[in-house]
């Protein structure tokens, strides 16, 4: 068991002047499950493989426990990683493949035979244990691979996208096993997808990554809550929030007819006219015709998916059309070009400035 500190880590790639993985500052407990997130070549993969010992570190240090392990070769680190392409040996069996790195290790053949099976009982793999891969289903083949990293008891588990390989249906069974396998085996996990749902459902926190720039690192409620910046706030959540552009006023900021109430304090930070307004698709009310607040939204297309419905529209705000994304009950759903008329939800919105894209409501 350990924790895992990313201390001020930095990778520049040679050639390069700026860095892939930029000062990244991040304390993991023991046993705890982060997820990296972030666009493609934000710096995901870098980040694990420095931990992994498979990447220089340029500045900085990592550490896991107690051990600076800044410049340690990957076998001296205790962590076992499972890659995307998790490339199983086609020749060997099942069982083979999961104590192929204890074998190495000059484990002996019945304390192998014994991991592996205790493995194989966790993953239900006991069955398919004497198949070889090419007979085995995609999640079967995963779950493998899970096992080769699960058998050596590593410290650390670093996972770089381990389902992409899976159809969206097995994705989705699939991260729920690890996740609960993750708590059950209590070992500190570091697991990498871009994909932002895979991360509000499996991390305990989330950690987002832009440029090589750490974003916000929070659990997966104030992330989504509370994002830190425009960036955090457009990435976690789909559809993604509505994000609008609007005058200052006293008191607030205006939103159509709404008043968005932010605290003075919070807008003095900012010399700018114009602040961006956040509101998620579920925080709007739907108000009779003749509200006086909120904006008019024009319905231009509904998306229907049984227990609730998004519609996409255009509104008038700031002096601009502008698109946006209302959620809605699945019994209440308006007609195609019809009109809607929404308010955001007091306390339910979320002030940035434009220029910085920092967040200034609390
Ligand atoms: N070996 C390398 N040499 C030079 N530059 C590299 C190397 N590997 C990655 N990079 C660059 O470093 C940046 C971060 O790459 P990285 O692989 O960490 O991104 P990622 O977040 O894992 O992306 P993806 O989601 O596409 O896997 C990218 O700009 C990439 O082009
Ligand atoms: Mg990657």
């Amino acid at each position: 068991m350990a924790t895992v500190t990313f201390d001020k880590a930095t990778r520049i790639y040679p050639g390069s002047t700026k860095p892939a993985v930029d000062a990244l500052d991040i304390e993991i407990a023991d046993g705890e499950f982060l997820v990296l997130v972030g666009p493609s070549g934000c710096g995901k993969s870098t980040s694990l493989r420095m931990l992994a010992g498979l990447e220089d570190v340029n500045g900085g240090a990592i550490r896991i426990g107690d051990r600076d392990v800044t410049h340690l070769p990957p076998k001296d680190r205790d962590i076992a990683m499972v890659f995307q392409n998790y490339a199983l040996y086609p020749h060997m069996t099942v069982a083979d493949n999961m104590g192929f790195a204890l074998k190495i290790a000059g484990v002996n053949k019945a304390e192998i035979r014994q991991k592996v099976e205790e493995a194989a009982k966790i993953l239900d793999l006991t069955q398919y244990l004497d198949r070889k891969p090419k007979a085995l289903s995609g999640g079967q083949r995963q779950r493998v691979a899970m096992g080769r990293a699960i058998v050596r008891e590593p410290q650390v588990f670093l996972m770089d996208e381990p389902l992409s390989n899976l159809d969206a249906k097995l994705r989705v069974s699939t991260r729920t096993q690890i996740a609960s396998l993750q708590r059950r085996l209590g070992i500190t996990t570091v697991y990498v997808t871009h994909d932002q749902v895979e991360a509000l459902t499996m991390g305990d926190r989330v950690a987002v990554l832009k440029d090589g720039l750490l974003q916000q690192v929070d659990t997966p409620r104030n992330m989504y809550d509370k994002p830190a910046n425009l960036f955090v706030a457009g990435f976690i959540g789909s559809p993604a929030m509505n994000l609008v552009e609007v005058p200052v006023t006293d008191g607030g900021v205006k939103f159509g007819n709404s008043v968005v109430p932010v605290e003075r304090e919070a807008l003095a930070a900012t010399s700018d006219k114009t602040v961006t307004v956040g509101v998620r698709p579920e925080h709007f009310d739907v108000a009779g015709p003749d509200s006086d607040l909120g904006v008019e939204v024009t319905v231009n297309v509904v998306e229907e998916l049984g227990s609730d419905a998004f519609v996409y529209g255009t509104a008038q705000v700031g002096g601009e059309t502008k698109d946006l994304v209302v959620r809605v009950g699945g019994r209440e759903v308006p007609e195609k070009g019809s009109t809607l008329h929404v308010v955001p939800r007091a306390g339910e919105t979320h002030v940035f400035s434009t220029s910085t894209g920092a967040r200034l409501s609390d």
